[in-house]
């Protein structure tokens, strides 16, 4: 990868450092890491852990939340809020009992078909349940990587969010690291939520701060740039 070592350190960092003993971080089953993934997109975790084991105990495998109604789903989502996500998980079920005979698909780029999975959601659950090398990078991560990398294009044009998806990918765990996905791709979620924060970054805590480009600059902060469109 471009720091050399990069993916290794985040790895060792998260096993030892990161969160751990989360509800959702002790499964594999694509269901629950599914909807916890989409719980946590615009919810913190204090929130979601009161939610997600009522959900689960409501809805405890896909075939159940398919076979729900839309207002059950919604009853048990309320005070969540972003109630597209609800309907949206909802449609998702249906449409893996439907179509995929009640298995969530493995590959990431399958899973980027299902309605309310976007591209960085389907490569955590890829990772996280089946140890693809799929890139993710929400807000948090493409700060972390814009750093590490010193990426100063501006992210509002799309030739340059594929690049930093290029980036992305160049970053992963070599094939021959059996394992370091869901650990890499918990690291980096970690790192970019108690870190690599968007003001005053603890670089001195951070695994990578040898190999940041931005940290040897003495700008951390000016990352990642977005223009208005
Ligand atoms: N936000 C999105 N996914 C997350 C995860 N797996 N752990 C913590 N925060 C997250």
């Amino acid at each position: 990868g471009l720091p050399a070592g990069f993916a290794g350190r985040v790895v060792r960092w998260q096993r030892s450092h990161g969160r751990a003993g989360l509800p959702w971080q002790g499964t594999r089953d694509p269901y629950r890491v599914w909807l916890s993934e989409i719980m946590l997109q615009q919810t913190q975790v204090s929130r979601v852990l009161e939610y997600y084991p009522r959900f689960l105990s409501r809805f405890p495998d896909v075939r159940a939340l398919a076979a729900a109604s839309l207002d059950d789903v919604y009853a048990c989502w309320s005070g969540l809020g972003y109630y597209s996500r609800a309907r949206n998980l909802h449609r998702c079920a249906q449409e893996v009992v439907a179509v995929h005979g009640g298995a969530f698909p493995s590959r990431a780029a399958v899973l980027e078909t299902l309605p309310g999975i976007g591209r960085s959601t389907a490569a955590a659950i890829a990772a996280f349940c089946f140890g693809e090398r799929a890139a993710i990078l929400d807000g948090n991560v493409k700060r972390v990587l814009t750093r590490v990398l010193g990426f100063g294009d501006d992210l509002a044009a799309a030739a340059n969010e594929r690049k930093l998806w290029e980036h992305a990918q160049d970053l992963l765990p070599s094939r021959d690291l059996q394992r370091a996905m869901p650990p890499y791709t918990q690291g980096l979620m970690d790192l970019g939520a108690t870190i690599c924060l968007p003001r005053n970054p603890s670089c001195l805590l951070c695994p990578a701060n040898s190999l940041c480009v931005a940290r040897a600059a003495g700008n951390p902060e000016r990352y990642p740039v977005r223009t208005r469109k």
